[in-house]
């Protein structure tokens, strides 16, 4: 079991990330005229000398992507049976998701461990990704129409469960997740579990428009970007599918923005 602090390490919490506004993953996009436009974020401040900082910012800036990729997931999937187009989106987005999953954790196990497990096991002791509502609503979602969705999604999703596990094996070689190492029942998500992962990530639910969403998700791709050119990912993975995402994502991320409108064309 690796060695979890009980107290965080003390690194800044301070991203300079403002919350990330979102519907509630069931709720449409609010209708919106003239469109909503938000000034542009900042860059980061502190990263570049604190290795702790920089994983800290990276596990706040990732998780806020993928949570935007996860909304796109849940308008994009139930067209993907019937429309191969909406299939290759599909793909495409399981593939940004799982290249953030290589980004969101490019720490080193030992910040991982000391600053970032810590912050969430002092939020709660099981907090846990299964508490990410938006990603709920994807597994509902492909629960009904995976089977449909084609080869390219299958894959996609198979791709991603190897990347999950390769990261999580990276961060905690000989441990459990939290929830699991908590011992609390893995399937009992309540409201108050999927707020805490909102409120711990900066997440708030509100009426939006597709403008102001996309806008959002616009600017945190820019840092992602920026960040990346900055200062490169160092981890090294040995298999070629990892690598191949890990190389893919400013290509996966650029392509992001495009799908945020609802319909694609056959
Ligand atoms: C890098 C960013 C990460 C993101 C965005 C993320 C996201 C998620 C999400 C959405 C789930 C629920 C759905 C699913 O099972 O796929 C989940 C579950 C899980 N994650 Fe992650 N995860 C990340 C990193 C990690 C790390 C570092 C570990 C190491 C322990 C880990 C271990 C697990 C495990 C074991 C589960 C199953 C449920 C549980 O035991 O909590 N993940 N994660």
């Amino acid at each position: 079991m690796t060695a979890v602090a009980d107290a965080p390490r003390q690194a800044p919490t301070a991203t300079g990330l403002p919350p990330l506004r979102l519907p509630m993953p069931d709720a449409g996009f609010a209708d919106c005229a003239p469109p909503c436009r938000r000034p542009p974020l900042p860059p980061p401040v502190g990263v570049e000398a604190d290795p702790d900082a920089l994983g800290w910012y990276r596990w706040m800036l990732g998780h806020h992507v993928a949570v935007c990729v996860w909304r796109l997931l849940c308008d994009h999937l139930p067209e993907a049976p019937a429309n191969p187009a909406a299939g290759e989106v599909v793909a495409d987005l399981y593939d940004a998701y799982s290249a953030l999953l290589l980004y969101s954790g490019s720490c080193s196990p030992q910040t991982y461990a000391t600053v970032i497990r810590a912050r969430m096991k002092a939020r709660h002791p099981a907090f846990s990704g299964t508490w990410a509502r938006d990603y709920e609503q994807v597994s509902e979602l492909l629960g009904r129409f995976r089977p449909f969705a084609g080869e390219r999604v299958k894959r996609a999703l198979k791709t991603n469960r190897l990347v999950h596990m390769t990261v999580a094996k990276r961060l905690v070689p000989q441990g459990k997740s939290l929830l699991r190492e908590s011992g609390m029942d893995p399937t009992r998500t309540v409201d108050t579990d999927r707020d805490r992962f909102d409120e711990f990530f900066g997440v708030d639910r509100a009426e939006v428009c597709r403008d102001e969403f996309a806008d959002q998700l616009a600017d945190r791709v820019r840092l992602v970007l920026d960040d990346l050119a900055a200062r490169p990912d160092p981890v090294r993975y040995d298999n070629a599918d990892v690598s191949r995402l890990q190389a893919e994502l400013p290509d996966l991320l650029d392509r992001l923005v495009s799908f945020t409108t609802r319909k694609v064309a056959p």
